[in-house]
């Protein structure tokens, strides 16, 4: 059963507690309800992907109170901090650097070196994310390859059961996911266009803002192999490590590194970008990886495992 609250101050406690407690809740931001999970808690995050049935992890945008809370967790340059300044609270998000120790889950970023970030207007959206004094992971709250939400009953209608609550604050009043930019070397790329429109940005700027390369135009970079792929080799399905492999294991097996040593999905979908980084910092020239069942979000670990084992 997926709880409707009311965005009163008891709803929005009840709300932040579920957070806290690792659970999933969408609630509405200016642009487009967002499915909420603690940020900091990878296996809260993989949920996210779970119930939204995404076939690949693509990374997710943070959401945070004010700029100050975003400065402890990405670096801003002198063009981030004025759009930031300008446009915060609002329909606009930064793709910034991911700061060292910032204690975003490796998940959520999908193993990134960047942060997407934002500061939502929505008083819901603040009153929430004040209350629950932490970072929140959210995507659209619509089940993969839907559209939008732009109201609690068309949470409901995709999401209904597989969340534990959606804050009811009526309709978006932007109703279109924000714009996304991502400061560059000189240049700010547009990755998205959305609730803040260019000429805004320009305006602010005095000039409009780049096209990115179209190499550089991920609308979901998480599909990038490049971006996933360690520098040592990745074999993958191996039951029997050969001499010189360091084992990346799933399930009851002898390994360095496990994803789940249970077999559980989620807990290995959770662990699967901090454990490839581990393996990246330490110079594994051969990784060979347990075979992973394709089922739920099996599918998008093998997903992420096949672009990283691919020939480059
Ligand atoms: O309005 C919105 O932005 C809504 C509300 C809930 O905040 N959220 C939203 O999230 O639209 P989602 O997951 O549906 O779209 C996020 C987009 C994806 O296209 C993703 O690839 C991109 O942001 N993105 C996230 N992190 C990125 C990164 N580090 N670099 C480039 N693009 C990134
Ligand atoms: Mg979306």
């Amino acid at each position: 059963m997926t709880q409707r609250l009311t965005p009163d101050p008891d709803g929005i406690r009840r709300a932040a507690a579920l957070l806290r407690d690792g659970a999933l809740v969408a609630f509405p931001t200016e642009t487009v309800y967002g499915l909420g999970a603690d940020a900091t808690d990878a296996e809260s995050v993989a949920r996210i992907f779970e119930a939204k049935g995404r076939p690949r992890f693509n990374p997710l945008i943070v959401h945070v109170e004010e700029i100050a809370a975003a400065e402890r967790i990405v670096r801003f340059d002198a063009t981030a901090r004025a759009l930031a300044e300008a446009f915060w609270p609002g329909p606009l998000t930064l793709v910034l650097p991911l700061r060292e120790g910032s204690g975003i889950a490796g998940l959520t970023a999908a193993g990134l070196p960047t942060l997407a970030v934002r500061v939502p207007a929505a008083p819901t959206a603040r009153a929430l994310l004040a209350e629950a004094g932490r970072p929140v992971a959210a995507p659209s709250a619509n089940p993969s390859g839907r559209v939008s939400p732009t109201t609690a009953d068309h949470v409901i209608a995709g999401l209904g059961g597989r969340i534990a609550a959606v804050l009811d604050g009526g309709p978006c009043t932007v109703g279109l996911e924000s714009t996304i930019l991502k400061p560059q070397d000189g240049q700010i790329f547009v990755l998205r266009q959305g609730g803040l429109p260019e000429e805004a940005v320009a305006d602010l700027l005095g000039r409009r803002p780049d096209v990115p390369p179209a190499t550089g135009l991920p609308d979901a970079p998480g599909q990038l192999a490049s971006h996933y792929a360690p520098s040592g080799q990745v074999r993958l399905n191996v039951t029997a490590p050969e001499p010189g492999e360091t084992l990346l294991g799933f399930g009851p097996v002898d390994a360095t590194l496990n994803l789940s040593p249970s077999g559980d999905l989620t807990e290995a979908a959770a662990r699967l970008f901090d454990c490839l980084q581990a393996l990246d910092r330490s110079g594994t020239a051969r990784i060979a990886v347990s075979p992973i069942p394709e089922e739920g979000l099996g599918r998008a670990i093998n997903d992420r495992l096949r672009r990283a084992a691919a020939p480059r």
